[in-house]
């Protein structure tokens, strides 16, 4: 495989963080440049990032000493340097969407972790396992950007990669109707115990835009390219709830479930078992071997417990029984800064790569 210089614009951020940890030892892609606001500009990464490191794992040694750039200021040089970026900024909506088509005009194709591109029609919004076929669009993008290499690509929100994936390979019989509770990691704030205190013993019944996007973005995965464009799926119905609990990392979700044809447990539990998608098939280096894990304890998944599944990259599912008023209920689990941020947007640029986006 060909190798690839990256740049991590946001490094110094929790999501940034994730990146700068998760390709430290990538076997395809290696950071070149790291970039964050004018406050870090200039600094080395140690100073700018050592003392809100919130990883398990130390600073990489080789990201140390490296001198961060300006994510704005400094795009043209940026570009330059690097093959791609990943970016995972906390700017203002339109300032990011401004920043992220900056960067694809630049001829420097954007991973994106920010909500900002997600609902534009030729940005594909990609969950690999699920919609790799959506990475098509970009044809139809680099054409309305004026572009030959340049693009963006997002992965969609941390809440729903707990849910969906659960939910995929059960389409088949016809998904009517979604109930689903999401209680979300303080992490998913960009936040610790040490930054948020107020969430020890605490919990908070609402995450800003969170319920809209939970409700609205599967729809966009299951969706299908019509033109120039990614029409959203109209069905199922999906209706959320999204709670902010004292947990460090790991979203949980509690759902709700209808279906036209309503499957068995034992059809339900074969579907999972044996769902693998497009980046187990290529053997991308961040593709979990078993996606989907099922586990038959009645007290799991746990977020302590379950959430660094391979590597954090696979989705925990427990509970699952029949309902009075929906078909089924079950409980499910991903690590959201894993799978649900970071992972997901390098699983996503591996399948890139593989495709030959970056060339
Ligand atoms: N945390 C999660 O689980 C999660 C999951 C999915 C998506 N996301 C999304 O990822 C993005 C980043 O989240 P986060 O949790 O990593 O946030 P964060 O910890 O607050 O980090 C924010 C980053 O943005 C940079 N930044 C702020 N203002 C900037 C500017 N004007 N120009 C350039 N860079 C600027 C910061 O640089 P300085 O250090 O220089 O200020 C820092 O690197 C957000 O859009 C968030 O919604 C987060």
């Amino acid at each position: 495989m060909k190798h690839y210089n990256v740049g991590i614009i946001g490094a110094t951020g929790m999501v940034g963080q994730r990146f700068a940890t998760l390709l430290e030892n990538h076997p395809w892609f290696t950071v070149t440049v790291l970039a964050a606001s004018p406050r870090s500009k200039g600094k080395t990464y140690e100073e700018a990032a050592g003392s809100r490191w919130a990883m398990t794992t130390p600073m990489p040694e080789s990201m140390k000493k490296m001198v961060l750039m300006d994510a704005t200021a400094d795009i043209k040089e940026i570009a330059s340097k690097v093959d791609f970026v990943f970016c995972a900024v906390d700017m203002k909506k339109d300032e990011i969407k401004a920043l992220e088509e900056a960067y694809a005009k630049a001829e420097c194709p954007v991973v994106s972790n920010n909500s900002a591109h997600r609902f534009t029609d030729d940005v594909p919004m990609v969950v690999p396992e699920i919609n790799p076929e959506h990475i098509e669009i970009i044809k139809a993008q680099r054409e309305r950007l004026g572009t030959k290499k340049g693009f963006i690509a997002v992965k969609s929100n941390c809440s729903i990669q707990s849910y969906v994936p659960a939910l995929e390979p059960l389409r088949k019989f016809g998904i009517t109707k979604v109930l689903a509770c999401t209680y979300q990691a303080i992490s998913g704030a960009g936040k610790t115990f040490e930054t948020w205190p107020e969430m020890v013993d605490n919990l908070i019944p609402y995450i800003g835009g969170e319920e809209e996007k939970s409700e609205q973005e599967p729809l966009k995965v299951w969706g299908r390219i019509e033109g120039n464009k990614i029409v959203k799926a109209s069905a199922p119905a999906i209706t959320t709830q999204c709670l902010r609990v004292p947990v460090s990392n790991g979203h949980t979700a509690a759902v709700f479930v209808s279906f036209e044809k309503k499957p068995s447990k034992e059809e339900i539990l074969k579907c999972w078992k044996e769902f693998s998608g497009v980046p187990q098939e290529l053997e991308l280096p961040h593709a979990p071997k078993q996606f989907l894990n099922y586990f038959e304890e009645n007290d799991r998944p746990q977020a302590k417990l379950d959430r660094d599944l391979e590597g954090g990259m696979a989705v925990s599912i427990g509970r699952l029984r029949e309902d009075t008023q929906y078909d089924y209920k079950f409980v499910c689990l991903s690590h959201n800064t894993l799978r649900g941020a970071a992972g997901g947007a390098v699983l996503l640029a591996e399948l890139l790569a593989a495709k030959g986006y970056f060339d």
